[in-house]
């Protein structure tokens, strides 16, 4: 059985979750606008494996005899003032749920709740991969600078990301 406080943590991770389906949902949007179209897909990309998380951590809260009860989503931003900055703010965002999850496993080992520690640490894996991935786009556009022969061909490239997600994903 999930302690209370262990099941509070979960449920508000859901929510962080979908806050970041949200906002990489609103970049896609931007990046349409912009018609960077590869980028917007790999935004959509995103948005969908925001989604499984979210899933992830729902059906686990069940697996436990805990309750998942949904609170209120943040709106986005939608405004950003160049490719790079989005991509500035997505390494921001994923180092700040790095720290979030990391708090997730404290509260595990301070409970000894084990089972919840070896589920998260599908996450603690996730984010390095995550920081990573958006540190190397982030990078790639600083090298970019204002060369637009430079910026279509990495939105040529990020629009080959598909996402595919785990027939099973909403179990963890
Ligand atoms: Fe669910 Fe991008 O961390």
């Amino acid at each position: 059985m999930l302690d209370v406080k262990m099941e509070k943590a979960l449920n508000d991770q859901i929510v962080a979750e979908m806050y970041s389906a949200y906002l990489y949902l609103s970049m896609a949007a931007y990046y349409d606008g912009e018609g960077l179209s590869g980028f917007a897909r790999w935004m959509r990309a995103q948005f969908g494996e925001e989604q499984v998380h979210a899933l992830k951590m729902f059906a686990y809260v069940g697996e436990r005899g805990g309750r998942v009860r949904l609170g209120a989503i943040d709106a986005p931003p939608s405004d950003w003032s160049s490719p790079l900055e989005v991509f500035e703010q997505t390494l921001a965002h994923e180092q700040m749920v790095t720290g979030l999850i990391n708090k997730l496993v404290d509260l595990a080992l301070e409970l000894s709740d084990h089972a919840t520690d070896n589920f998260l640490r599908w996450f603690v894996t996730e984010q390095v991969e995550e920081e990573d991935t958006a540190d190397s786009i982030r990078q790639q556009l600083k090298l970019i600078g204002d060369n637009g022969q430079g910026l279509l061909m990495l939105d040529r490239e990020l629009g080959t990301r598909v996402y595919t997600p785990p027939a099973d994903s909403d179990r963890n």
